[in-house]
């Protein structure tokens, strides 16, 4: 297709090296990106540069990586769509019921995109990620949305077969070993005519050998004329040696057909939400950013992403005015950001001069990062931390007991410490700071205390009341200051790290030498360190849990 004359060439730039980037699982070095982009070095430079200060992505040395705060642009699409926001606690409670993984998929052109994924972790088969495009042809939500096709949407599909026989351009499935032929593309036609009188439909291990799946369309509480097309498909997927594509059908259908009757009902009488507040003052930002980054700033790449935030929860479908007032771009520069994202396919006009944005718009890192980790999160600002107050950082959570704290991130000084911790160590929760600050939460639900205090050092609390009283005090100011009582020479302070209803999921600290820092100027001059490093921390962590599960 040819790109208007008006599209925003760098804006299309910056999409190119954000789709190579989820391409390739979320890290590209500069050069590979080079490669893989056809851009120059210089163009890749400067367009690293300007997502790095918008957060989308971090440059390391000579490395590239997508950061979790890129996922507020799937996550504008997921808030849009509303789905995932009704359908996920179903959708879960069912693959806790049947044990077994259960997705939801939107038709995305000639293709299925996940937007939830129920995983059971499993040996042998490989899962889905949100995000992921797969061949409409090759699952079993495909012949379901099939349905709806039109004969122009036929006619793209057959285009594509024979463009790709092998399906290479869908980088989550494994290649077909032969091309297709004119068999298989029958074979699609004949599951659609099958969809369309059942209402369901089978994947018999057609994206690799094992892998079966039962799929119901949930269908959309808008009718067109007298007909409910599918708002999105359900799918229970599991494996021949457990299942095969019959015992599926015959045992597994009927409760997933009773869930997805459940889902409707939630579609039908759950009203629109109240539109939710677009993100403020982003073009002011883009111009400050310009003042300090100069030349190595696109300022037209960075707002025209920024356009991409203004549609959201309460906000599917925006005119150009709302555009603009939403991100306060000139209506010039919003249209003409408009213009390029249809041209690309994240958007997509709707009825009256409106516009939507797409499925596609999850290709912009939403696969990799949807599997981050707490502690993936936190690396990065655990490193920062350390090369400005030069001392050993980490993260812990406390383990099931309640007993214990576990490292699960940490960036160390060279300074040797007379505590050896490694990821994964084990302390008792009661004598550390990280400890406190887990504990601290936990007390206001009234938990027991760890049962074991016995006396590390002269200066250890072992004393339940004393205990509880520091925790209270630990709860009220916001961090725990814990001095000798682990180990002689020994000082750490922590502050808790908070999940998106508040609860405390894991804490941060610094530890050191007690010769390093006086108490006070731990409160002085680390605090203040660590409690700007758990925000950042966490406003990673609320983005990347809007709609997936971090572990
Ligand atoms: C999945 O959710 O992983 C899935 C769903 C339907 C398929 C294949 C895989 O046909």
């Amino acid at each position: 297709m040819v790109t208007p004359d008006e599209a925003v060439t760098p804006l299309i730039r910056g999409i190119t090296v954000l789709r190579e980037l989820t391409e390739a699982d979320g890290t590209l070095s500069l050069s590979g990106l080079e490669r893989a982009t056809r851009l120059a070095r210089s163009t890749v430079d400067r367009i690293t540069a300007t997502l790095a200060r918008m957060g989308y992505v971090r440059v390391d040395g000579r490395d590239v990586h997508l950061s979790p705060r890129l996922m507020e642009l799937g996550n504008a699409y997921l808030a849009a769509l509303r789905l995932p926001a009704l359908l996920a606690a179903r959708a879960d409670a069912l693959a806790d019921e049947l044990d077994e993984s259960v997705s939801l998929a939107v038709a995305d052109r000639d293709g299925i995109r996940f937007i939830h994924q129920a995983t059971r972790r499993r040996a042998m088969s490989l899962s889905f990620r949100i995000g992921d495009l797969l061949p409409a042809e090759r699952t079993a939500p495909g012949p379901l949305f099939a349905t709806e096709w039109t004969a122009t949407d036929w006619q793209r599909w057959r285009e594509r077969r024979a463009a790709d026989p092998r399906d290479l351009s869908f980088t989550a499935v494994p290649p077909r070993k032969y091309g297709a032929d004119a068999r298989d593309d029958e074979m699609f036609v004949s599951r659609t005519q099958e969809a369309a009188a059942n209402g369901w439909a089978l994947d018999d291990q057609l994206i690799e050998p094992g892998l079966v799946a039962v799929s119901v369309p949930v269908r959309s509480p808008h009718a067109v004329g007298d007909h409910r097309p599918p708002a999105c498909v359900a799918s229970v997927v599991s494996h021949t040696s457990r299942h095969t594509a019959h015992s599926l059908r015959t045992t597994l259908l009927p409760r997933l057909q009773a869930a997805v009757t459940q889902m409707e009902q939630e579609l039908d009488r759950t009203p629109p939400p109240p539109p939710g507040t677009p993100p403020t003052n982003l073009a002011l930002w883009t111009g400050a950013s310009k003042q300090r980054l100069g030349r190595d700033f696109i300022e037209s790449l960075a707002r025209g992403l920024t356009v991409l935030t203004a549609f959201g929860e309460g906000r599917p479908e925006l005119t150009l005015t709302e555009v603009a007032q939403a991100t306060g771009l000139a209506r010039a520069t919003a249209r003409r950001a408009l213009i390029t994202y249809e041209h690309l396919d994240l958007v997509t006009p709707t009825g009256d001069r409106t516009f939507a944005l797409t499925p596609r718009v999850l290709s912009l890192g939403f696969p990799p990062l949807s599997r981050t980790t707490l502690p993936d999160i936190a690396h990065p600002h655990l490193s920062d931390l350390t090369s400005r107050i030069h001392e050993s950082t980490s993260l812990a959570v406390l383990s099931e007991s309640g007993e214990e704290i576990q490292y699960t991130a940490r960036v160390a000084t060279g300074r040797v410490m007379s505590v050896n911790i490694t990821l994964g160590t084990r302390l008792p929760a009661y004598a550390t700071a990280l400890g406190r600050v887990l504990l601290a939460d936990r007390t206001i639900g009234q938990a027991p205390l760890p049962h074991d205090l016995r006396p590390l050092t002269p200066h250890t609390i072992t004393d339940k009341q004393r205990l509880t009283h520091t925790l209270t005090s630990v709860r009220s100011q916001g961090y725990a200051l814990v001095d000798e009582e682990l180990e002689e020479g020994l000082r750490s302070i922590a502050v808790p790290i908070r999940d998106r209803s508040g609860r405390v999921v894991a804490a941060l600290n610094t530890a050191m030498h007690a010769s390093r820092h006086s108490l006070r100027e731990c409160v002085t001059d680390l605090l203040p360190e660590l409690t700007a490093t758990a925000t950042r921390i966490e406003s990673d962590l609320h983005t990347a849990t809007r709609f997936t599960h971090v572990p």
